[in-house]
């Protein structure tokens, strides 16, 4: 019989050090922790305080010393390049301690940044396990991000290499990455010493000699290298996500609290038992991607599929059961948006007469809200259970869930669940006040955190207290809005801070309004997210011009929309640039953004009563069905 939620849930709260500690004792460590939790350093608490161990050996070496050297660790299929390669738990070793050895060649010791600009190749995630054994930290920028965004995290991170493949592959259409690594490294002031290339045989890379290096080469001439201890928390990598400035939030992950949280998930949350076959389909790119794709499931001896293609379009809607089928996943996770992609293509779901998907046990749904829609469409298909499940970046695993492997409770829609254990989440108001069931407010976590959670921001302790501690003393904000009901389900209805989801990626609408701004004839702009049946939002600009400008505006117009391609990357789907006369604005002077969405959908919506000239609505209106 499955252990009781609610119990497992309270004594997760009541005695954290006992309850981690014992979730601890599934992985191996070199060192015991002087302290589970320590507090002494105020708001930056830290989790295993004093214990070593090593992620790379907990996640690959382990279990080919455990008996499961000849299972499957990562499945890769590739149905861009037809290629399907199946990876034992004893290859991995084999190829990540080379590789990591060739890291050490290169001159990288513990300590040392080294960025991963990669597709979804095995090869990025040897790379993140080679740097895990050698105590580099890695950061993982996603490969649709534009040569700017690149440059503005290798100023950040400053690492001494980074790691990238000749190209990446969109369906039909091939990528060169090797030129948009080297422009992000001409835009940036700091250079790395090191580039590291794997050539792919679809566009191979030009080398620049002195700096760049094969991938083969290097991996062939080098040693292997073991695992070296770490301290718990010690980092393990930065991950570069969305704020609501310009600049990007470099979370931090330790190498203790990320290894014990993610594996007591597998199991108790996704109810995988080791051996099984796990599918995250999220880019390594993402923190899906890191805690779900390569690290979680492998820390718990799974196989973990890597795919390279999308769910619609490689080559059909049909392409996931396919995948599910020939690799036997037991547990899929997904973003809502791909199963809207499915079913816009494929609404009866014909393809899935084509394919056995009974190995299948739960379909997770992350990244964005779980729309009834897709949830009741998804449950009756697949005939199986949909678990909408909250999380972000931050967090780095799920703070609300229904936990598949404790007792779960009854699914509702629209829910993401209720609070995982570790995780005490409350609904404020904006004084900080606790607000009851159904009314709807700001979701915050009560602090400390549980392990996993980021312990601060790279180089940026400030901006960690300023963004998530300071606003309610005593509690981590989460800039989401929501509200619980009376049985204690969570209903998470999305961002209340400038931060938009496009399919279920995390972009700073602030970041876009920097690259348009920054077009010569644009005076100001705002840019908010609007809604859109697949992506769940896409972003739009709302732009006046200069006086003076007597341009055609739809050459602005498609100019705007190339310059925030070529900035920010496509993946950010800004393809809507509206001209307007003015914005409207409070008569202090901020934009009225809330009004700017409510427009942009088309949604009823009340005048502010803070507005500066209330005729401008009518304007927008106007432009919006002109446009
Ligand atoms: N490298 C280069 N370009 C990329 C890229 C990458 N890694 N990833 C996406 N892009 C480009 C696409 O080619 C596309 O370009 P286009 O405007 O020229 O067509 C653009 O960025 C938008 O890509 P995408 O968001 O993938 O949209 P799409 O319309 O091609 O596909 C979905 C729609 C729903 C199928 C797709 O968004 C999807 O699979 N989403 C799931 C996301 C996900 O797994 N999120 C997990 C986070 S938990
Ligand atoms: P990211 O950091 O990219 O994972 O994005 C995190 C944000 O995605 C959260 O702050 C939410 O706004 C949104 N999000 C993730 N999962 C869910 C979910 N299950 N329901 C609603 N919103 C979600």
């Amino acid at each position: 019989m499955k252990t009781s939620y609610e119990t497992v849930h309270r004594r997760s709260l009541e005695e954290p050090e006992s309850f981690w500690a014992e979730a601890a004792e599934a992985l191996h460590w070199d060192r015991k922790w002087d302290r589970v939790l320590d507090v002494s350093g105020g708001q930056f608490v830290r989790w295993f305080r004093g214990g070593r161990l090593n992620t790379c050996y907990n996640a690959v070496d382990r279990h080919v010393e455990n008996g499961r050297a000849e299972q499957a660790a990562l499945i890769y299929d590739s149905p861009v390049t037809g290629v399907v390669r199946r990876i034992s738990y004893r290859e991995l070793q084999r190829e990540v301690s080379r590789f990591a050895g060739a890291l050490r060649s290169a001159g990288l010791e513990k300590g040392d940044r080294l960025i991963v600009y990669m597709p979804m190749i095995p090869e990025a995630a040897i790379a993140m396990l080679a740097c895990a054994r050698i105590g580099v930290v890695h950061s993982v920028v996603f490969g649709g991000f534009a040569s700017q965004e690149l440059a503005i995290r290798i100023d950040d991170a400053r690492p001494k290499a980074i790691v990238t493949a000749s190209c990446g592959i969109e369906v039909q259409q091939v990528i060169p990455y090797k030129p948009l690594l080297d422009a992000a490294i001409d835009l940036a002031e700091h250079k790395p010493s090191v580039c590291v290339v794997l050539q792919r045989p679809q566009a191979r890379a030009s080398l620049q000699p002195g700096r760049d290096r094969d991938w083969e080469e290097m991996a062939a001439a080098a040693d292997p290298v073991d695992c070296l201890p770490l301290e718990a928390t010690d980092p393990l990598y930065i991950l570069y996500t969305s704020g609501t400035t310009g600049k990007p939030k470099g979370v931090v992950r330790d190498n203790g609290g990320h290894a014990v949280a993610l594996s007591w998930s597998l199991h108790n949350i996704y109810d995988v038992q080791p051996g099984d076959v796990f599918w995250a389909a999220s880019d390594i790119g993402w923190a899906v991607g890191h805690s779900y794709t390569v690290y979680g499931p492998l820390m718990h001896g799974c196989a973990s599929v890597l795919y390279e293609g999308k769910p619609v379009g490689t080559p059909d809607a049909g392409a996931f059961w396919r995948v599910v089928s020939q690799h036997g996943v037991n547990v899929l996770f997904t973003a809502p948006t791909a199963f809207r992609a499915i079913k816009k293509e494929d609404p009866e779901g014909e393809h899935l007469k084509d394919h056995d998907i009974s190995c299948l046990r739960t379909l997770f749904l992350a990244g964005e809200r779980l729309d009834p829609d897709t949830f009741h469409w998804a449950g009756g298909l697949l005939g199986v259970p949909v678990i909408d499940h909250w999380w972000q970046t931050e967090s780095g695993w799920p703070m609300a869930a229904n936990c598949m492997g404790l007792s779960p409770h009854p699914l509702k829609a629209g829910s993401a669940g209720k609070p995982v254990p570790g995780y005490d989440i409350q609904v404020l108001d904006g004084e900080g006040r606790v607000l009851g069931p159904g009314e709807e407010g700001l979701i915050a976590v009560t602090l400390p955190l549980p392990p996993g959670c980021l312990p601060t921001l790279w180089n940026d302790d400030r901006r960690f207290l300023e963004s998530y501690l300071s606003r309610f003393p005593g509690y981590y904000f989460t800039a989401d809005g929501g509200f619980k009901d009376e049985e204690g389900y969570l209903f998470v209805m999305g961002r209340v801070d400038d931060v938009i989801n496009v399919a279920g990626h995390r972009f700073s609408t602030g970041r876009m309004e920097e690259v348009v701004s920054g077009h010569p004839d644009v005076a100001e702009c705002a840019v908010v997210g609007a809604r859109d049946e697949l992506k769940g939002q896409i972003p739009m600009g709302f732009v006046v011009l200069k006086a003076g400008v007597e341009r055609q505006g739809e050459a602005i117009e498609a100019e705007i929309i190339q310059e925030v391609r070529k900035d920010i990357g496509a993946v950010a789907s800004f393809k809507k640039a509206l001209l307007v006369k003015r914005l409207p604005k409070t008569r202090s002077g901020k934009v009225l953004r809330r009004t700017l969405r409510d427009l942009a959908d088309g949604r009823d919506y009340a005048i502010p009563s803070t507005i500066d000239d209330p005729a401008i609505l009518g304007e927008i209106e106007d432009a919006l069905q002109a446009y």
